[in-house]
């Protein structure tokens, strides 16, 4: 009784789809239509989406599942759930863990949010579909990201803009607008992808992207793929705990798990068919790395019927996902103030989210006025970043799936998972994995980081 009344003074999602949109909103973010294809463009296209997909399996799965259960079973925020399964021991600092990472991660993820803001803006403009090169849109994008105050201005934007739904809660803020988020993300990729499949020589794209070329793998590829699993999937600092957390106790743990694993796989793997076709199509390179979203695709768009509207949806959409992640990272830090510091939800917003935003503004300033700022051949953007996605996060997911497997006990989580529904049909599967699969992969990309 005391429990439930916990729970609906914290706030509860309002029904199962609403979880599972909420969670996938958190999920579907800068890591799957920014990162995944440069990354793919990168290390080989189809043969890479493969183990790519194989990692989000063998590992996102499992330690998915591992943080809803936590969450449920405690009703907490990262800090007060390992606390109050543990009390007293280690384990609590896996909770501090991420919810650092959390602030971290927000911290700079609001800079890109705000280049994805800047470029909707800017396509309603025109000024960023009037190129006839990739090298003058990368010329632009650099002069844009290097603009002190317009970087600043749309920052403290998709700050604002995240400020504005975590305050109205899970309900009326969270759920409600992923609601309406999600599918017009959807809608929007499908008109997108049949725009691309449509140009001509779409095709060349299409086979760089499906047909897997094996020679291309190495030890590496398998390392890049399962770190942007982890990134893309919001694990390993108790995101999809604390969203969990907010579970009536009817929801399907196991099924919700795969939705979100299947959602965010397939926004991806629709995401790298709307650009390597056109990419393709342009007779670009797929390899361009990090600036392929902000200046190879204006170049495609310049050169496309229609590429006013087409870019203004596609940074629409870029946009859309960004800040349906960035609540769920503000979520976060916005919990353990709540729950462990018993600070008002208004408090906890307004505090957290202006410190964070502080503490970014110098990752905003790092292609620009601190460029020159650098540590180790690195700017702080690319510090808070590295520390954040390369260490916090593979630690902590590492960490989870132990203390699920070893310490609290794939028993009590399995009781846990099967209590409203009976049947947990890869409970054994699951098992193994949390317990050896999973722990020894995590560890693996976590040495890579040393050598
Ligand atoms: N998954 C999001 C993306 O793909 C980013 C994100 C949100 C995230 N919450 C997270 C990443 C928690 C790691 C941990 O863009």
């Amino acid at each position: 009784m005391e429990k439930s009344s916990h729970k609906h003074s914290r706030g509860l999602w309002n029904t199962r789809l609403g979880f599972v949109l909420a969670a996938s909103g958190s999920a579907v973010g800068l890591g799957n239509i920014w990162k995944f294809p440069y990354i793919v463009g990168q290390n080989g296209g189809g043969a890479f989406v493969l183990v790519y997909i194989l990692c989000t399996i063998a590992v996102g799965l499992p330690i998915m599942l591992a943080e809803f259960t936590i969450g449920r079973k405690t009703s907490l925020n990262p800090v007060g759930a390992f606390q109050s399964l543990k009390p007293d021991t280690h384990w609590v600092k896996i909770g501090y863990m991420g919810v650092v990472a959390g602030f971290f991660i927000l911290s700079f993820y609001g800079v890109v949010g705000g280049w994805t803001l800047a470029y909707v803006v800017k396509s309603f403009t025109h000024t960023i579909i009037s190129f006839s090169s990739s090298k003058e849109a990368g010329h632009f994008f650099g002069s844009f990201i290097s603009n002190t105050w317009e970087v600043l201005f749309y920052h403290a934007l998709f700050m604002g803009i995240c400020v504005g739904i975590v305050l109205r809660g899970i309900q009326g803020g969270i759920e409600k607008a992923c609601k309406v988020l999600m599918p017009t993300l959807v809608i929007i990729l499908i008109i997108l992808m049949f725009r691309s499949l449509t140009l001509p020589g779409a095709m060349e794209g299409v086979e760089f992207y499906l047909k897997p070329d094996f020679s291309k793998i190495g030890p590496k590829t398998i390392l890049i793929a399962l770190g942007q699993a982890f990134f893309s999937l919001s694990l390993g600092m108790g995101c999809m705990l604390t969203y969990g957390s907010y579970l009536s106790e009817r929801e399907n743990l196991a099924s919700a798990t795969v939705y979100v694993v299947v959602f965010d796989t397939m926004i991806a793997l629709l995401v790298g068919m709307v650009i390597f076709p056109a990419v393709f199509a342009m007779g670009l390179q797929p390899t361009e790395g990090p600036s392929l979203v902000f200046s190879v695709l204006p170049t495609v768009f310049s050169d496309m019927p229609f590429g006013n509207l087409v870019s203004i949806i596609f940074f629409a959409l870029l946009a859309i996902a960004a800040i349906t992640s960035g609540i769920s990272l503000l979520e976060v830090v916005v919990a353990y103030f709540i729950d462990q510091r018993k600070w008002s939800r208004k408090k906890a917003v307004l505090i957290t989210s202006a410190t964070i935003f502080t503490f970014g503004i110098p990752s905003g300033f790092s292609f620009g006025v601190l460029s020159e700022v650098k540590l180790f051949d690195m700017n702080f953007f690319d510090h808070v970043d590295n520390i954040a996605s390369n260490y916090l996060l593979p630690l902590g997911g590492m960490l989870t799936a132990i203390f699920v497997g070893w310490v609290w006990g794939t028993k009590s989580a399995e009781e846990e998972i099967e209590k409203y529904e009976k049947k947990f049909h890869w409970r054994y599967t699951w098992g193994l994995l949390i317990r050896y699969i999973t722990p020894v992969a995590v560890f693996l990309v976590f040495c890579a980081k040393f050598f």
